[in-house]
């Protein structure tokens, strides 16, 4: 129950799919829980629903393209909140589905706006709270697609393929300071993301539906818990030795 109580944690796509998910299961585990998203109703109403169960939330719009709307969101967090001392880099979009040679620069750039750069800011601005807290834990979604390739979502791929390795790499350059990052690489989790995925399938949500859960081992897609006790773990002291790894959580897809 307070695996991570004493702590503010802020959670960024807080207001669907994996973020909401980690968002309640934070909270729930004794956090208090900033929720950023720029869904403002879906945001607000998972602030509401942990406060409607006791926990501590609030929600913030934040674009996590926004580096001055992020700054002033976190000094407000410290302030509410008593310091930040997790970060969920959970912000993220699939972009277009085309071959490489279709894809534009713009859509590209779009997309690494947010994967890429969104999880620079946003970690940027978390290291000098963390540091004054005294310690930290930053989680980052990559995604099974960070570890191995598909013929799909060109830019997606090398989007989480550069957040594995910005995790590895800040994991390096904090360590000393008690500020652990890692990385969690789920396989397909039925979220808005992978439904808007489906509604593409020219046979429908259902049958894609059924296309993925043949695809992993266990036998069915995962669901945002299967990843939100994945970030309960990270972020809480019970990973204190664990800084630099990626936590694959993938039904056995990337184990064949
Ligand atoms: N669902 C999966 O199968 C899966 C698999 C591997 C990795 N992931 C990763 O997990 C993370 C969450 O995925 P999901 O499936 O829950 O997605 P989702 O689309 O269901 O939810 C994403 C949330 O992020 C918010 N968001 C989008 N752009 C934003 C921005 N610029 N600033 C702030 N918030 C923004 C959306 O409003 C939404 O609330 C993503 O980084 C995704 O790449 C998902």
């Amino acid at each position: 129950m307070n695996r991570v109580s004493g702590k503010a944690a802020v959670v960024t796509g807080g207001a669907l799919g994996i973020g909401r998910a980690s968002a309640i299961r934070l909270a729930e585990e004794g956090a208090v829980v900033a929720v950023l998203d720029i869904d403002d109703n879906a945001g607000k109403a998972v602030a509401a629903e942990i406060k409607s169960v006791g926990g501590q939330a609030d929600y913030w719009h934040v674009d996590v393209t926004d580096e001055e709307a992020i700054r002033q969101c976190y000094d407000e967090v410290a302030e509410r909140f008593g310091g930040l001392h997790v970060l969920v880099n959970n912000a993220g979009i699939a972009g277009v589905n085309k071959p490489t040679d279709e894809v534009t620069r713009e859509e590209w750039e779009a997309l690494f706006n947010i994967n890429v750069t969104g999880v620079f800011l946003c970690t940027k601005h978390a290291i000098g709270h963390m540091r004054k807290a005294g310690s930290g834990s930053i989680v980052n979604l990559s995604s099974i697609y960070g570890l191995i390739g598909a013929a799909d979502l060109p830019p997606y791929h090398a989007s989480k393929g550069a957040v594995r390795l910005m995790s590895k790499n800040d994991a390096l350059f904090y360590a000393t300071e008690n500020i652990r990052v890692n990385s969690i690489h789920p396989a397909y989790i039925w979220t808005p993301l992978v439904e808007d995925l489906g509604k593409q399938h020219p046979d429908g949500v259902e049958a894609f539906r059924k296309l993925l859960d043949e695809k992993h081992p266990i036998g069915h897609v995962g669901e945002p818990d299967d990843i939100a006790w994945g970030v309960v773990y990270l972020a809480s002291d019970e990973s204190k030795f664990v800084t630099g790894s990626e936590l694959v959580i993938d039904g056995g897809y990337t184990a064949q």
